[in-house]
């Protein structure tokens, strides 16, 4: 240890924890002060509908969607990537936000890594990947490090993500959450009023719950559920293309008649569905042509559909 000569000043520490890597323009707070100030700050009170505070409008987008679930790996980010890339390939122009800060696979699946640039009017210039603008925890800071945030750290990287991006006009943006009802959750609906969740499920009956609970949450919030999505629903073979359901049949399309939401599709149980996100060229991207893709087509037509029939849309301000 050195001691300071007088009128010496203290020189700043070196960067010396994975938060150097962070973008420079993020501006929550990060390394040693995010673990510290983190286990200072009490987790909010969780699923208060608090719409007062949302102050983030985005009027140049005119759909912003949440695609969520009540349990994790259901396929929440396998649909929300190629969803909005067969939004995207009918016509419309179309952002994807990963919001999960605990584990952001949508880098992975749209094959990009890299730190988005800033515009001289500072704001943060989304990559472009598949012809969809993406932002993502994961292109902001390291993996360890947005693991740890809770309560208002995730709420002000959240609230970055919307309002600090140079998203432009779009028709929408697609935001996939992390599984279940936690923060990420309470802070998207906080900031933004959502034009609407999806729910993403499997069609097992024990998936039931799961949706209950993300309905549930979602209405206790204030957002509308758009509809159902069921993923895995059945084995296409890929030499005969014959459908076989391995869980239980219609299991989501029951749950949303349950529920009285709209049912959106079923998307099947498909090795290519798996390897494609693995490689980072969604089938959607890569394989437009196949049984895979249009199922995701006829997912992202309801969807239209249930928009424009519930005249759910936000006005889109020509500048
Ligand atoms: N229809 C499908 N056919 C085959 N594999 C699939 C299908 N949907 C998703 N998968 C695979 O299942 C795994 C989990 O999918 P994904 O990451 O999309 O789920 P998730 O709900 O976003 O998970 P998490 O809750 O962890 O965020 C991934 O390996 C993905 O490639
Ligand atoms: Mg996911």
């Amino acid at each position: 240890m050195r001691f300071l000569k007088k009128g010496e000043k203290k020189k700043p520490d070196p960067p010396s924890d994975p938060a150097a890597k962070a973008h420079p323009d993020l501006k929550v707070i990060t390394g040693s002060q995010v673990s510290g100030r983190q286990s200072r700050q009490p987790t909010p009170p969780q699923q208060q509908p608090q719409q007062q505070q949302q102050n983030i409008t985005l009027p140049n987008i005119k759909y912003k969607i949440a695609v969520a679930s009540g349990k994790g790996g259901v396929g929440k980010s396998t649909v929300a990537t190629n969803l909005a890339i067969s939004l995207a390939n009918a016509g419309a122009t179309v952002g994807l936000l990963d919001a999960d800060a605990y584990g952001p696979s949508i880098p992975t699946m749209m094959g990009i890594q890299e730190q988005p640039k800033t515009s001289p009017e500072r704001k943060i210039i989304p990559l472009v990947r598949h012809d969809i603008k993406l932002m993502s925890i994961g292109f902001m800071v390291p993996e360890e490090q947005a693991m740890i945030w809770r309560g208002p750290m995730l709420h002000g990287a959240i609230r970055q993500l919307l309002s600090d991006v140079d998203w432009g006009e779009l028709d929408y943006l697609i935001i996939d959450l992390p599984p279940g009802t936690g923060d990420v959750a309470l802070s998207l609906t906080q900031a933004l009023p959502l034009t609407g969740a999806l729910i993403v499920t499997t069609p097992q009956d024990v998936a039931l719950a799961d949706v209950r609970r993300g309905v549930a949450m979602f209405e206790r919030l204030g957002v509308p559920i758009l509809g159902v999505i069921e993923n895995m629903s059945y084995f296409l073979c890929p030499h005969c293309n014959e459908k076989t359901e391995i869980f239980s049949a219609d299991g989501g399309k029951n749950t949303s008649e349950r529920f009285g939401v709209a049912f959106l599709g079923q998307i099947p149980l498909d090795a290519e569905v798996c390897t494609a996100g693995d490689i980072g060229v969604p089938i959607v991207a890569g394989h437009p042509e196949s049984p895979q893709s249009e199922a995701f087509g006829t997912v992202a037509a309801e969807l239209t559909t249930v928009l424009e029939e519930s005249g759910e849309e936000d006005e889109l301000t020509i500048l």
